[in-house]
């Protein structure tokens, strides 16, 4: 199936900024965590059907430390996924979780759990099962 990707600029942010001081987005530029532990980006999601999806984060972490983030689907968490340093804030990589969506809109939200905050998020793209899911922590 056709995969869809939100650009986290145009989501819902609590406690973080669009921002476009880095190279190498898409869409209009991505989001800057606040450094703190509950800052958050909300994708409204909307699924054809039931199911399972892959969900893949694009991001930047110019900091040798990882930042963790809860993966929370409809007020429910799937997994608390941690971003590695990616070796500069214009180096972005993805990483992505299998999640269940139901029908219809869905809520992806993605939450610091670190004082850090997240890292600087670009998109997510919603689509089929990802083959490769990092474990979680
Ligand atoms: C730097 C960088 C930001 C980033 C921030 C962080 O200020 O320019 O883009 O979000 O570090 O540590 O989160």
């Amino acid at each position: 199936a056709a995969a869809t990707t939100y650009q986290a600029e145009d989501a819902t942010i609590s406690q973080g900024t669009a921002a476009h001081n880095h190279s190498g987005y898409t869409g209009s530029g991505f989001v800057d965590y606040v450094n703190t532990t509950g800052s958050y980006v909300q994708f409204a999601v909307s699924a054809n059907g039931a199911g399972t999806y892959g969900l893949t984060f694009r991001y930047a972490n110019g900091t040798t430390v990882a930042r963790p983030v809860d993966v929370v689907v409809n007020g429910t968490v799937v997994t608390n996924l941690v971003f590695p340093g990616t070796g500069g804030w214009d180096a972005w990589q993805t990483l992505s979780v299998n999640a269940s969506l139901k029908s219809g809109p869905n809520t992806v939200r993605a939450t610091a759990t670190s004082a850090n905050g997240g890292p600087n998020l670009d998109s997510l793209v919603v689509g089929d099962p990802a083959d490769t899911v990092p474990p979680s922590t």
